[in-house]
């Protein structure tokens, strides 16, 4: 496959195949590889009309020794149960969930990004419903679709530093909302926002608590993890997507040595760290410099990186590339 590897990005590019479940009834069928990119989906599906859409993001990465190695698919999958109860939506096992992967994964081999490419395969499970519904209920039919997409960095220059902006007069998540999972309509919902800090040169907006504007919530797609006397701190928020590569984060400074502390994180509380950054799937570890609000500009750090930060990125990718002894088990190998 002749890609520019080292220059992938992060945008859309057509593969070889996609997989594709049904479930009908609460019957999930034995899938199938699907050539074309298109789907053929009901003017009337759920999905469409209600928001019943939900989706995951993971990586396969291509190895130091040349072996394919999945990043904790199983977390991903518990993840979407989650977000298929409170969508009220067919929940897909693990198994099947993790079978999919390696089996999209393996037809689209071609497409993972040679080791020491600093790329990826991005995996993008979801699950719609796609029975039609007139009336705002649930559908009787969902579809469970993974395809895969070599990508790069998604902020451009690596573990170069970016910043953010809190825009006024937006919240990510109401409390008792949909924050904490990862349904399709939060993403809708962060559009505008990130529109307006992208227009106002901030690649990266942050969300507060949406009741009182005072704690730190997390970034529009990625978690909030902030360093200060080797300790690890991450807001405690139920309107937040639970990161896995935040938890995977937090077991490696613990492993370190560091000290981890997940609370409420107060917004004037940002001087006072030595270094912030955004953590997930797509953004790896992106460190932050500024952060700018309505009426206030936080400078955390100096704007290099901390060794503390270096090191956890460092270990996160070192295990994922198989350069590191995966000893939490955290990677599933390729067949
Ligand atoms: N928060 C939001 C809103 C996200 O969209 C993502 C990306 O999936 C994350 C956090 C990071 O989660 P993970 O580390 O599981 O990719
Ligand atoms: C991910 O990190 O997988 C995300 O979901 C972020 C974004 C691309 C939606």
């Amino acid at each position: 496959m002749a890609l520019d590897w080292k220059n992938l990005g992060f945008q859309y590019l057509d593969t070889h195949c996609h997989i594709k479940y049904t479930s009908k009834d609460g019957q999930w069928d034995a899938g199938e590889l699907v050539d074309s990119p298109y789907l053929n989906i009901h003017i009337a599906a759920t999905a469409l009309h209600y928001g019943q859409a939900a989706f995951e993001g993971l990586k396969a990465f291509r190895g130091s020794d040349g072996q394919v190695r999945i990043f904790r698919p199983e977390k991903n999958a518990e993840r979407m149960r989650t977000t298929a109860r409170r969508t009220f939506m067919a929940e897909v096992p693990t198994e099947l969930f993790v079978s999919a992967i390696k089996k999209v994964v393996t037809a689209n081999e071609e497409f993972i990004p040679p080791y020491g490419t600093g790329g990826s395969l991005y995996i993008r499970p979801l699950l719609i419903g796609s029975g039609p519904k007139i009336g705002v209920e649930p559908s009787a039919e969902y579809s469970f679709i993974v395809l895969v997409n070599p990508v790069g960095a998604y902020y451009k220059g690596g573990l170069n530093p970016v910043n953010a902006m809190v825009v006024d007069g937006y919240d990510r998540a109401a409390p008792n909302g949909v924050g904490h999972v990862k349904v399709a309509g939060n993403y809708a919902a962060s559009l505008e926002p990130a529109s307006v800090a992208k227009q106002a040169g901030f690649p990266i907006n942050l969300y507060l608590d949406a009741k009182e504007h005072r704690f730190i919530d997390e970034f529009g797609t990625s978690n909030f993890i902030a360093l200060k006397d080797n300790t690890y701190v991450t807001p405690v928020s139920d309107s937040i997507l639970p990161s896995i590569t935040n938890m995977s984060l937090m077991q490696i400074a613990e492993d370190f040595g560091m000290k981890v502390e997940r609370r409420p994180i107060e917004i004037d509380e940002l001087n006072s760290f030595e270094q912030i950054a955004a953590c997930g799937t797509a953004v790896v570890v992106t460190p932050v410099h500024k952060i700018v609000t309505a009426n206030k500009i936080y400078e955390v750090g100096d704007g290099t990186v901390t060794s503390q930060l270096q090191q956890l990125f460092d270990t996160v990718t070192g295990i994922q590339y198989g350069e590191i002894e995966d000893r939490h088990n955290w990677c599933e190998l390729l067949d």
